[in-house]
């Protein structure tokens, strides 16, 4: 049953982190990251707390897996320095970005942002893969990508792990590199995200993380395929206008509005939980 943004369930939200919920949570962590939640109620949460109510408060449609984006911007909303991300997040951001992944089927990821960013194994902390198979899940979420010509970077970090499931969906008929990884390709006569999302659910895929970047946002968003964002706030300020925002491409002809579901804060970043195109009731 979903729920309204307005009301979400009780206990989905963590009750107050104490380092005993933490080691019960994370057996054998130890460098414990603890946000401040803000709102909708004030106390110390750990990503892990908060991310494993997000399988439990998430339902897939009929059609598709439940979507959710994360991404990063400066105060001055661009989604880059020098062409990347590694500038902007710091070690929180990183733990959320980890711990989206931990609890996620796959991981879906623009082909700019896969030469962007280079990647590698998604998780490679043995622990992480660990708690997903405690819980049922493969210990490697898949890489999924998305390309028309196939014109990927295959230098790129992500191919040479030899652990990494990767899923590609294309329209391309041309043979694919050897590489490392374990590659599948699903070959289209055209390139659909509904489509994609059709035969992702049929995989077994019920929890979408999308990775980015911008344009490929911008086309999830016009077909309506996001559910939630995940948002952290550097609090650096650019004025660097060759990068994107973190939708980038022509205006969308309906934009969808964000209910805001949490407000985090680790040192001088923020981090926003919205829901997507779920209108709240009120004023
Ligand atoms: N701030 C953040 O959180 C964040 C996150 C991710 C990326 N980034 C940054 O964003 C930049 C890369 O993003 P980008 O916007 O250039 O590339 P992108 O969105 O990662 O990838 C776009 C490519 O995806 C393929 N694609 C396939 N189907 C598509 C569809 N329906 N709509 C759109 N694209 C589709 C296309 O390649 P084909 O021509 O092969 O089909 C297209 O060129 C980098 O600078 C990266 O560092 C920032």
């Amino acid at each position: 049953m979903a729920w309204s943004w307005s009301d979400p369930p009780s206990g989905i939200y963590p009750s107050a982190l104490t380092s005993e919920s933490y080691a019960r949570a994370v057996p054998g962590a130890h460098d414990l990251i603890v946000y401040g939640q803000l709102w909708p109620q004030a106390c110390d949460v750990s990503a892990v707390e908060l991310l494993n109510a997000l399988r439990q408060g998430a339902t897939s449609s009929p059609h598709r897996p439940f979507v959710f984006l994360n991404m990063i911007s400066t105060l001055d909303g661009r989604a880059a320095v020098d062409g990347g991300t590694r500038g902007l997040g710091g070690r929180a951001d990183i733990e959320m970005l980890l711990e989206l992944r931990t609890v996620a089927d796959a991981v879906l990821i623009g082909a700019g942002t896969v030469g962007a960013e280079g990647y590698g194994r998604l998780l490679r902390r043995p622990e992480r893969r660990e708690r997903r198979q405690h819980q049922g899940l493969a210990p490697d979420p898949v890489a999924v990508l998305v390309s028309h010509a196939l014109d990927l970077p295959w230098g790129a970090a992500l191919f040479a792990a030899a652990e990494q499931p990767i899923l590609i969906y294309t329209e391309a008929s041309e043979p694919v590199p050897q590489v490392a990884a374990r590659l599948e390709l699903v070959r289209m006569s055209r390139l659909s995200l509904p489509e994609v999302m059709r035969d992702l659910l049929s995989r077994g895929v019920h929890m979408l993380l999308c990775e980015g970047g911008p344009r490929l946002n911008r086309s999830l968003l016009e077909a309506g395929l996001i559910d939630e964002l995940f948002l952290t706030l550097s609090p650096l300020i650019t004025a660097d206008a060759r990068e994107p925002a973190i939708v980038a491409g022509p205006a969308l002809p309906a934009p969808p509005r964000g209910s805001l579901a949490w407000i985090l804060k680790h040192g001088d970043e923020l981090f926003l939980r919205y829901g997507i195109g779920r209108p709240r009731a009120g004023c």
